[in-house]
């Protein structure tokens, strides 16, 4: 549907572990605006952990109360707006985010290895991150891409190199 008049200034997708919250909170200062991220917003919702969430209720469910924050807070917010790295799985999320001022952070799948490796509470990236990463990069990269106004890479960037790179792409 329509972006809501001023909506969010600036949504942010991308992997986990590429920086969003970062960077997010960066552009947050430099545009005078607030910053909100939908994962933060479903831990307060629900009061338990995303892992939790996974665990007890299923990713399906998950999906589900992702779209609904992501409505909410498209609705609501003015300022930075994070989303989680699945997001953009779900058709009806990235329903609500056409048209808004969409920010694809992506890195390679080196850099998410170097960057995350084996520190996620996702127990399928511990047994092969580069293998695991590669095919999670390879099954959204492309709903990343097409849900974006603009990709910026951020391999080799500070979070203050990227958020001015977003700065000046959008
Ligand atoms: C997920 C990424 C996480 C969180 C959940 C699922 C994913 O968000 O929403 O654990 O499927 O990639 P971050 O990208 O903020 O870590």
């Amino acid at each position: 549907g329509d972006p809501a008049p001023g909506g969010p200034r600036v949504v942010l997708i991308g992997p986990m572990g590429v920086g969003k919250s970062t960077v997010g909170a960066l552009l947050a200062e430099r545009l005078g605006t607030g910053y909100r991220d939908t994962d933060a917003d479903i831990v307060a919702a629900e009061g338990r952990e995303i892992s939790d969430i996974f665990v007890e209720d299923g990713e399906p469910r998950f999906r589900e109360l992702e779209r609904a924050a992501v409505r909410a807070a498209v609705a609501e917010h003015t300022g930075v707006l994070a989303l989680g790295g699945g997001a953009i799985l779900d058709r009806g999320t990235r329903e609500l985010l056409s048209g808004l001022p969409v920010a694809y952070l992506s890195m390679d799948v080196e850099e998410a290895v170097r960057r995350v490796g084996l520190n996620t509470a996702r127990p399928l990236l511990a047994v092969n991150p580069r293998r695991q990463w590669r095919e999670l990069m390879d099954a959204r990269r492309h709903l990343y891409t097409e849900a974006a106004r603009v990709v910026v890479a951020t391999d080799g960037r500070t979070p203050g190199e990227v958020a001015q790179a977003v700065l000046d792409a959008l």
